[in-house]
């Protein structure tokens, strides 16, 4: 089937369950899960029942999607992303992005968990994503273009739009929250970086790196949408200083700063 069917059979399946229109979506990434007790008037939609969409298989990601109000917004929550590293092709990754802009949706808000390279930065913080680098060694947009969607070589600069971040540090602001701001580098992944691998990172211009939410963001700017990212600062990536690191600790911290990071995502979205 092609990609534009496909998008629009997602899309009217979601409709058929709730057709409001929606002010925002949000990707929640490790960590931020627990948003999803503070929305109100919740639906549910499993992954596997919509058409067309991916099934997630990463142990803490769940694998679903959530309509309600959160901070008096119309918002789609998506519960479990899916990672390039799992083995789905960037078109499977970046579906649901494709989908939500079906819906009608300008706005998205995309976090992630991420390692700190800027020596600034503490294991527990959060950052605002102020640009990023694709070295994930794919891009999601290669491939036949669809000009229904966006063009052939779509202008990136602006990937994290500016109001929205600016947005994200007054917010962040008025929480007491000391929030850091910079570049999130994106890898492929599984494998977390040698320290050699960081330094070059470091070198690049990166203050974090992850290996999620490059192919989502090029989408959304594919569609011309509007993105805000952030990122939980869960370790420190830092090539001299280079502890052993495995998932179980990215979610322990990513946990300990979860009420931090869900007071300033609702926020946020209070103010979208
Ligand atoms: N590297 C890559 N991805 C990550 C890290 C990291 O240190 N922490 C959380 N996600």
């Amino acid at each position: 089937m092609d990609l534009l069917e496909k998008v629009q059979k997602a899309k009217n399946y979601i409709t058929s369950i709730d057709n409001c229109k929606f002010d925002l979506a949000i990707i929640l990434g490790t960590g931020l899960g627990s948003i999803v007790n503070d929305i109100e008037n919740k639906k549910k939609i499993k992954y596997k029942d919509i058409p067309g969409f991916p099934v997630s298989t990463v142990v803490g990601h769940a694998g679903e999607l959530i309509i309600g109000d959160l901070m008096g917004k119309k918002v789609l929550a998506l519960n479990g992303r899916f990672h390039y590293y799992e083995g789905y092709e960037m078109s499977e990754v970046t579906f649901p992005v494709r989908v939500i802009k079906a819906l009608g949706i300008e706005k998205i808000i995309v976090t992630n968990a991420a390692g700190g390279m800027n020596p600034d930065f503490s294991a527990g913080d959060l950052m605002i994503i102020e640009d990023h680098i694709n070295l994930m060694g794919n891009n999601p947009l290669i491939g036949k273009n669809y000009e229904e969607f966006g063009p052939r070589f779509p202008d990136m600069s602006e990937a994290y739009n500016k109001d929205l971040v600016n947005l994200g540090k007054s917010c962040a602001k008025k929480l007491g929250i000391n929030v850091q701001s910079g570049v999130y580098a994106a890898v492929s992944g599984p494998t977390y970086e040698t320290p050699a691998e960081l330094r070059m990172l470091r070198n690049v211009g990166g203050d974090a790196v992850g290996m999620s939410t490059v192919p989502e963001v090029i989408v959304a700017n594919h569609m011309n949408m509007k993105v805000l990212g952030i990122s939980c600062i869960t370790d420190m990536a830092i090539a001299d200083n280079l502890k052993p690191l495995d998932h179980a600790k990215v979610v322990e911290t990513a946990n300990r700063a979860m009420v931090k990071f869900i007071s300033l995502v609702k926020e946020i979205v209070s103010n979208m």
